[in-house]
């Protein structure tokens, strides 16, 4: 049986890959999920898995050395799974510094635990890997035009938040080319799907229209994201795992490129097919709540994935068209209003009124 160490299993992408583990595996494998449950954190993304008896949720930050040497001194850990991050570049705008103590003290912190807890007099135990998921944001911005993202495109970021995800990424690949450290990099575009805090587009849009709030869009709302349905993230990373050769890097994505403002109106168009004829709020979601705000410091005009190396080295490819995974995320959303209620209802007031004075 395989032991997964997965961080930051409790937020958006950790959550759909944990649960997207135990659905697909054939043999068993057992899942630590460490997360210290910060602000995007939330235990009830993992209500289809918690009673599994081999799923073990610890609660710690990945910057505890002690704590997390314990979890390895405790489990014979195969593979690490690092999604532990501040991941909002609005955020890192604001407040940078929690993203370097995070995104690259953290990572730093995990990779000597694992090299630590592997390590043999002549190199590692057999079949360990420690896989770092990264973003395509670290490439920096594209024009518009037919250019892409590749593996060897030079690091180039902008934000607080993409630096402190090149400087991990750098980190770990200075483990692979100094230690031999068994490593892959997976590097994705933007992931929509289940359980995204609504500080990220889609979420936030869906939350808005429902409740008849204004629609912020930034700049002139023509900056385009490549965007990719979660469980097949999840299923690049669990393949990337399985197959993926040591030492490289693997671009995620699929060609799915779409500018801000076509997402917003995809979203109003699919809420007013999907909500039934009584539902008070239908006549509330019109393209009038789209309002254009100051724009984003620094604003990444387009990332677009070429997912060439991953399709062809490992036979991965992004398979939920989008007219397909927006629909499905929407209803998603519409069923879980409690699971929104729950994690608006606080601390996200304050970040929402000093974010958008809308
Ligand atoms: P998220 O913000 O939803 O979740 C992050 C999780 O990490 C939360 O559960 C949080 O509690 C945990 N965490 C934060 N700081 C921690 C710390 N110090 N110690 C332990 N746990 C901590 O983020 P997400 O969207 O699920 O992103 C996961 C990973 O995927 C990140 O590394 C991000 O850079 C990467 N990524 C995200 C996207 C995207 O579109 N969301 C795209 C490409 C890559
Ligand atoms: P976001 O979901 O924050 O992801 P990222 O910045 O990591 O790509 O934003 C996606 C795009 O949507 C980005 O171009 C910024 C834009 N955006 C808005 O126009 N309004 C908003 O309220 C938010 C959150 C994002």
């Amino acid at each position: 049986m395989k032991t997964y160490l997965v961080t930051g299993g409790a937020g958006f992408i950790g959550a759909n890959f944990i649960e997207y583990l135990f659905e697909t595996k054939k043999e068993a494998v057992k899942v630590i999920n460490v997360d210290a449950l910060t602000y995007s954190g939330n235990l009830e993304n993992l209500k289809r898995v918690e009673d599994n008896p081999n799923y073990i949720f610890v609660k710690a930050d990945i910057c505890d050395k002690a704590a997390i040497e314990q979890i390895f001194a405790g489990h014979d850990v195969d593979y690490v799974v690092h999604f532990a991050a501040e991941t909002h570049v609005d955020r890192s705008i604001r407040n940078p510094e929690v993203f370097a103590k995070t995104n690259v003290m953290g990572t730093l912190n995990l990779l000597n635990a694992a090299k630590n807890a592997w390590e043999t007099e002549d190199g590692y135990k057999e079949g360990k890997k420690y896989l770092q998921v990264s973003t395509d944001e670290v490439y920096g911005s594209l024009e518009e035009g037919n250019t892409f993202f590749y593996e060897t495109t030079p690091l180039d970021p902008h934000s607080p938040y993409s630096a402190s995800k090149a400087s991990a990424d750098m980190l770990v690949k200075s483990y692979a080319d100094t230690y031999q450290f068994p490593v892959n990099i997976t590097r994705c575009s933007n992931n929509y799907g289940p359980y995204q805090f609504p500080e990220k587009l889609i979420p936030l849009m869906i939350n808005n229209a429902l409740s008849g709030k204004k629609l912020p869009i930034y700049g002139d709302g023509l900056n385009v994201r490549d965007w990719l349905y979660v469980k097949d993230h999840a299923k690049a990373i669990s393949m990337v795992i399985d197959n993926g050769k040591l030492g490289e890097v693997y671009n995620v994505g699929g060609h799915n490129e779409k500018t801000n403002i076509e997402i917003v109106t995809i979203i109003l168009d699919t809420l007013q097919e999907i909500l039934p004829a009584d539902d008070a709020r239908r006549a509330g979601v019109t393209k009038e709540l789209i309002t254009y705000v100051a724009d984003r410091k620094g604003h990444d005009r387009r990332y677009a994935i070429a997912p060439d190396k991953i399709k062809e080295d490992i036979g991965w490819y992004p398979e939920t068209k989008f007219e397909d995974g927006i629909r499905l995320t929407i209803q998603w959303y519409l069923k879980h209003q409690q699971w929104m209620e729950n994690i608006t209802s606080g601390q996200y007031q304050e970040y929402y009124k000093e974010m958008y004075s809308i």
